[in-house]
């Protein structure tokens, strides 16, 4: 297996603030360099208008909660005026209905977080119903949502405006590491093939979850993401910190370059750096990964994970289980 360069910026996450109304133990921010920051308005307006120079529609609002920041609702006319496709991922608790109606053609997609039934949750979601808005969820595989999931999906199954389904494997937060048990896995799975067959809804695994942490076989039918580092053909979720870093993964404390103040030949540089991080990664690969005949989609799982959890980037993804599975 080569090594591929890519042209990593295709769609670009904006957190707009460091700052949540809710905290998730579980949240990725904890293990997070820089201090606590709303990104400003000249920088946002700054970062729009270089996605624009550079041929990037899609952006997604995310945070921290972006439903804090005070400038959202003047950022989202921006970006609308700017012909941006505008995505928000929220944890859905200060959406309002005056909100909803007056961004109703805006937005192009809500991304919910709904990790398990509360009030709080049923309450939004019952507010995108009333008035007919489409949206996704995203949901934390964790043994709490694993236990719950039957009835979650019959939940998610009888709602109409809700258009994709997303479970995410947990990132180990600062201190916390909730390693999921092969049994979780194996009962986890084997209930997504089954939504998955049952329902006309988009349902699957969204961020990079390692073929044989099952069958293989299995796996591959209910994961849709491709890990970014290694990614050459899908659209990038690239983001841009609350600081104005852009960096290749949420979570990697790795800062390619200042999005609000390179020029176009620091971008190029940006670029070229980018690749050389993703060559260098691609050298320290677990021998097992580089040998396997499901690299090519599975891509060694999360190596973010392997960093935070051992120092570097070499080590298999803790969900791994090749000498069962492969
Ligand atoms: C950091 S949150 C910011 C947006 C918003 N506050 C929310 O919770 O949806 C972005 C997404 O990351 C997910 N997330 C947070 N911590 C995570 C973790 N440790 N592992 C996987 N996903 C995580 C959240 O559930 C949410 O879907
Ligand atoms: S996951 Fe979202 S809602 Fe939860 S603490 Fe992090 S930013 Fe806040
Ligand atoms: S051995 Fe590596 S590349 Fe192969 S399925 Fe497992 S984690 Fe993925």
């Amino acid at each position: 297996m080569d090594f591929k360069p890519s042209n990593y910026l295709k769609q670009a996450k904006i957190e707009l603030t460091s700052r949540c109304n809710v905290s998730c133990k579980f949240c990725y921010l904890k293990i997070r360099n820089g201090s606590v920051n709303d990104i400003s308005g000249n920088d946002f307006f700054s970062i729009a208008d270089r996605l624009k120079e550079l041929g990037i529609a899609n952006v997604r609002l995310s945070g921290g909660e972006p439903f804090l920041h005070r400038d959202l609702q003047s950022f989202i006319e921006y970006l609308r005026g700017n012909a941006f496709r505008i995505r928000i991922v929220t944890n859905g608790s200060l959406i309002d209905e005056k909100f909803l109606r007056k961004f109703k053609e805006s937005i192009y997609c809500y991304h919910i977080s709904f990790h398990k039934k509360t009030r709080r949750q049923i309450k939004c979601i019952e507010l995108f119903e009333r008035l007919n808005i489409k949206y996704s969820l995203n949901t934390i595989i964790a043994q709490e949502s694993i236990g719950a999931i039957d009835s979650l999906f019959s939940t998610v199954n009888s709602l109409d405006n809700m258009v994709q389904w997303t479970f995410l494997r947990e990132f180990p937060a600062k201190g916390i590491f909730n390693r999921l048990r092969d049994k979780d896995i194996a009962r986890f799975i084997e209930k997504l093939l089954e939504f998955k067959n049952k329902s006309k809804k988009e349902i699957y695994i969204g961020n990079p979850f390692p073929f044989c942490a099952y069958f293989p076989e299995k796996v591959r039918k209910v994961v849709e993401y491709k890990c970014n580092l290694f990614n050459d053909s899908l659209p990038s979720d690239f983001t841009i910190d609350f600081e104005g870093y852009l960096r290749p993964c949420s979570i990697i404390n790795y800062r390619i370059l200042d999005f609000i103040k390179f020029d176009k030949k620091e971008f190029r540089e940006g670029n070229k750096l980018f690749n050389l991080f993703r060559k260098s990664l691609y050298k320290t690969l677990p021998d097992i990964c580089r040998s396997c005949r499901y690299f090519d989609k599975c891509h060694s799982g999360c190596r973010a994970i392997s960093e935070i959890l051992y120092g570097d980037f070499s080590h298999l993804d803790p969900l791994a289980n090749p000498e069962k599975y492969l």
